[in-house]
């Protein structure tokens, strides 16, 4: 699968093997989304910050904060962006369910290509609430969900221990996820589809949610 992963990544994503095609389109989409907004971008699960490569435009005035839970990833992080004399730029280790921000500090609350790769559920849910508490009620939270409608997503996930033992991988419905964030008063401003047409029906589905 590694290989697999490898073969479909972009070269100028570091050919890094979080950085398959589905995973690239996801981060190339967020910067559209993003493109023209201001503020306080938080990146969960920011991972080795892939994100932030070609995010700060003349558009935008975007600061960025990537959290995660692994230091590894967050020193690559670091070391591949200190060179660059970057300001506005942070990394930070936190844990998803439990983000080290103030209520409504954030205006754009970002966590991609990561809640599948979470045990349960709850941790879904809970990182859900945390990043609904931390955003303004003029910002926006945009995540992704592996659409376990999707037949190979459904398949290739319940089979997952077959060709890979050391990977947990769960998918959900879009209401499941949506519906954590609804209950709380939010809107789904966006759902976009990413390796299919159709959102319902698309492997991965890319939503954006807000306040009226
Ligand atoms: C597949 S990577 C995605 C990285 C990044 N979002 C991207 O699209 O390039 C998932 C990341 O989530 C992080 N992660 C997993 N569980 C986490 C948690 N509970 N809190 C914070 N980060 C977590 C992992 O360490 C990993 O770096």
């Amino acid at each position: 699968m590694d290989l697999v992963r490898q073969s479909l990544s972009k070269p100028d994503e570091r050919g890094n093997v979080t950085s398959d095609l589905f995973r690239f389109k996801i981060r190339a989409k967020v910067r559209q989304l993003v493109n023209n907004y201001n503020g306080f971008l938080l990146d969960v699960g920011c991972g080795d910050g892939l994100l932030y490569e070609n995010l700060s435009t003349k558009q935008n005035m975007l600061r960025y904060v990537g959290v995660d839970a692994d230091h590894e990833s967050l020193k690559t992080a670091d070391d591949s962006f200190k060179n660059r004399k970057l300001s506005g730029l942070n990394f930070l280790k936190a844990y998803a369910q439990n983000l080290p921000f103030k209520d409504k500090s954030i205006d754009i609350a970002i966590c991609i290509n990561t809640f599948y790769n979470f045990h349960a559920k709850s941790d879904v849910v809970e990182t859900l609430e945390e990043m609904e508490r931390v955003c303004k009620r003029d910002g926006f939270i945009i995540f992704d969900v592996r659409n376990k409608i999707n037949p190979f997503v459904y398949l290739s996930f319940k089979f997952v221990r077959i060709y890979d033992t050391d990977v947990t991988l769960n998918a959900y419905s879009l209401k499941e996820l949506t519906t954590v964030l609804t209950s709380k008063g939010l809107v789904i401003k966006e759902t976009i589809p990413i390796g299919f047409p159709i959102a319902m029906f698309a492997p991965i589905i890319l939503v954006k949610v807000g306040y009226r």
